[in-house]
């Protein structure tokens, strides 16, 4: 099956049981917070967002930033993205259908800021350093990169043979964990300067692919414990995802 047939029938089918729960509200809420505070992205900017998904964490942007566009390879995901956006009633957002691991991004105009949130994963190396390439090409001088990727040290992957079928179910063919030197390295090769590596989330993320029926009154202290093991210094590395912040010039 390919990334386009497997994300069709995830958004169709199992999209809405796991991500509308209590614990993957947290997740994305905070996802977009840390894009705001990392790239200070405003309403002044233009943002493009790669991989964008059913629009989830661009509509929690789409108050913060002057005009978003996203990009997925799934028609069922960008069906899903427009629909929801209209009917929050949120005007600066647009959507496109188009494969986003190429190495030219055409007819979206020249941006402030490129997201990829939880997409470049989904590409093999060659194809990650063309969309890096791609996203530079689009963004104006100063203009911000800025992804988040599963972590390929990360603490949580030692304990995936446990719930393998789990992990069977919501991992695509092709996606793989990263590792966040080789991104760094590729973004530089890329041409994009002063590539930061932060950690982003310890646990949360695959707590709420793996018990969505988590309770809600439970999500706040998992949140908080999750904060807390981002901030030990020794542990932060074996994160389970990372985000890469660099600049174009
Ligand atoms: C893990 S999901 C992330 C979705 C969203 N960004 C989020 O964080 O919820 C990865 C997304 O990348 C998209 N994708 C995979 N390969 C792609 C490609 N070559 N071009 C554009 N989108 C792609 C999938 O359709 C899917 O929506």
């Amino acid at each position: 099956m390919n990334e386009r047939d497997y994300h069709d029938r995830h958004y169709e089918a199992e999209a809405a049981a796991v991500q509308g729960t209590a614990l993957f509200e947290r997740v994305h809420d905070r996802a977009a917070r840390q894009f705001l505070r990392s790239t200070r992205t405003g309403r002044e900017h233009r943002m493009l967002s790669l991989g964008c998904g059913d629009g989830s964490i661009e509509r929690r942007l789409a108050p913060h930033v002057g005009e978003i566009v996203g990009l997925d390879i799934s028609p069922v995901a960008i069906d899903q993205a427009r629909t929801r956006s209209e009917a929050a009633g949120l005007r600066n957002l647009s959507f496109a259908v188009s494969d986003a691991g190429s190495s030219r991004i055409d007819g979206f105009g020249r941006f402030d800021v490129v997201a990829a949130f939880a997409f470049l994963h989904h590409l093999s190396d060659a194809q990650i350093s063309g969309a890096l390439i791609a996203a530079r090409q689009a963004l104006r001088a100063g203009g911000a990169f800025y992804s988040t990727d599963p972590n390929r040290r990360r603490l949580v992957g030692h304990f995936a043979g446990c719930v393998r079928a789990t992990y069977d179910r919501y991992h695509s063919p092709d996606e793989r964990e990263l590792d966040p030197d080789l991104l760094a390295a590729l973004a530089g090769q890329a041409g994009f300067t002063r590539p930061v590596i932060g950690y982003v989330d310890y646990f949360l993320g695959p707590l709420a692919w793996l018990a969505p029926a988590t309770p809600r009154w439970l999500v706040p202290a998992l949140g908080a414990l999750d904060g807390l093991a981002l901030k030990v210094p020794l542990m932060r590395c074996y994160a389970s995802s990372f985000s890469l912040l660099a600049r174009a010039y």
